[in-house]
């Protein structure tokens, strides 16, 4: 309400008085000859003098946490140059940030927030969408929600540094999915440090390599008998099918990618990290229709954890990044959808911690997980678990493994 009231019409003057100015000093005026100018009372001067015409503002727009404008460019100009500038607005504006799209020709359209909405604590409680397989994590920069939808894009990339909030952000999405008919699988070779909070939600959990080679395994095979039931009758995903026949969609949580690659130079380590690879990928190929789909995240996943990596970064469509301590990394992340977004995340700060640039669309936004705590987490699980599907053969690989040990 506060910035309905005040806020908002103190920017646009704002933009109004700094606009010509603004425009001038930034490059985005365009000159003009004019023939004859008036200078003063009635001396009329004839010649030719440079004029700066700068590009039209539109009428502002409130939007809840800023405003939007159009801006309609000079013949001739091209929306790099207002992309170039964004910075200089936010300056003239007093705005947090200031974003420029151009989704038509000839008009850009710049959206500014007025204070950072990702400031503060976590959203508390987030409210649980109807919509299966979707799952609200947090909220963006522009004040929505934030959520990620497995059935628009199957599989995601969760990337950080240490304690950047890739942990919290799979909690976000446990306590978002655990009250949904989805089984949910967990990779933790951190000794299961992280996902056995959610175990009693869990319908498999491996905790070291071995245990997640034969997981995964296991969960290819699930798929390729999923892929066999939509062949024999005709369907193009499980979504396709009699709802008697349709299998439970099936989410993998990976945490920490590299624990699966990296290998100890055994022959034994390298044959799982190869198994790890090559079942993930699979999985990731095959699995979008087949509604098993991956959250892989980890701190670094560049070629250095082998060539299997590469390849599966490139199914991983949906990309979140929150801080890195690289550029490098956040350019494997954001690189092939926008050189802005890599910018962006490079400027996430430590004491940003949840904060990420996410992909939404083809574009991209700022946004920040909501804090789900540990015992939060706990008892989500506990709350939830008899919604848990039994899956025998995941279980199955595992038991047999740790029988084996
Ligand atoms: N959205 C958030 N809001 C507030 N605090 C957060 C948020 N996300 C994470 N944190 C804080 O940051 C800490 C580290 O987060 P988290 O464990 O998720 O990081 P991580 O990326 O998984 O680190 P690691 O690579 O070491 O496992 C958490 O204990 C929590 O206190
Ligand atoms: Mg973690």
């Amino acid at each position: 309400m506060r910035w309905y009231v005040l806020g908002f019409p103190v920017m646009v003057v704002r933009m109004a008085a700094t606009w010509r100015r603004l425009c001038i000093e930034s490059g985005l005026a365009v000159t003009r000859r004019s023939k004859n100018v008036v200078l003063g009372g009635d001396l009329l001067v004839s010649g030719s003098e440079l004029r700066p015409v700068v590009p039209r503002l539109g009428v502002p727009q409130p939007t809840p946490t800023g405003l939007r404008v159009r801006i309609r460019m000079q013949p001739g100009q091209t929306p790099a140059a207002f992309l170039a500038a964004a910075d200089a607005m936010t300056h003239a504006w007093q705005a947090h940030a200031v974003r420029i799209v151009s989704p038509g020709r000839g008009w850009v359209l710049a959206t500014a927030t007025a204070s950072d909405p990702l400031i503060g604590g976590g959203l508390g409680v987030v409210p649980r969408p109807a919509r299966l397989l979707s799952a609200m994590v947090g909220r963006t920069e522009d004040g929505a929600l934030w959520v990620l939808d497995f059935r628009v894009v199957p599989h995601w990339l969760v990337v950080g540094a240490t304690r950047s909030g890739k942990s919290t952000l799979i909690a976000s999405l446990v306590f978002a999915l655990a009250p949904q008919p989805v089984a949910l699988v967990g990779i933790d070779c951190k000794g299961g440090m992280e996902l056995s909070l959610f175990e009693p939600r869990l319908s498999a959990l491996a905790r070291d390599r071995g245990e997640a080679a034969a997981l995964l395994g296991a969960v290819l095979a699930e798929t390729e008998a999923r892929m066999a039931t939509c062949r024999e009758v005709g369907a193009r995903s499980i979504w396709d099918l009699p709802e008697m026949l349709r299998p439970v969609p099936l989410v993998v949580l990976v945490d920490e990618v590299a624990e699966l690659y990296l290998s100890d130079g055994s022959r034994e380590g390298k044959q799982l990290s190869g198994a790890c690879s090559t079942a993930l990928l699979r999985i990731g190929q095959l699995g979008a229709a087949l509604g098993v789909h991956l959250v892989v995240a980890g701190q670094r996943v560049g070629s250095e954890l082998g060539p299997g990596v590469t390849a599966l970064r490139a199914q991983l469509g949906g990309r979140i990044c929150h801080r890195v301590n690289d550029e490098q990394t956040a350019l494997m992340v954001l690189g092939d959808l926008s050189p802005e977004a890599v910018a962006v995340a490079q400027t996430i700060s430590e004491d940003e911690r949840g904060v990420a640039v996410t992909t939404v669309g083809g574009s991209w936004v700022r946004a920040r997980s909501t804090h789900t705590t540990a015992e939060q987490a706990r008892q989500t699980a506990v709350q939830f678990a008899k919604n848990t599907p039994e899956l025998p053969g995941l279980v199955h690989a595992i038991t047999e493994i740790r029988e084996a040990a």
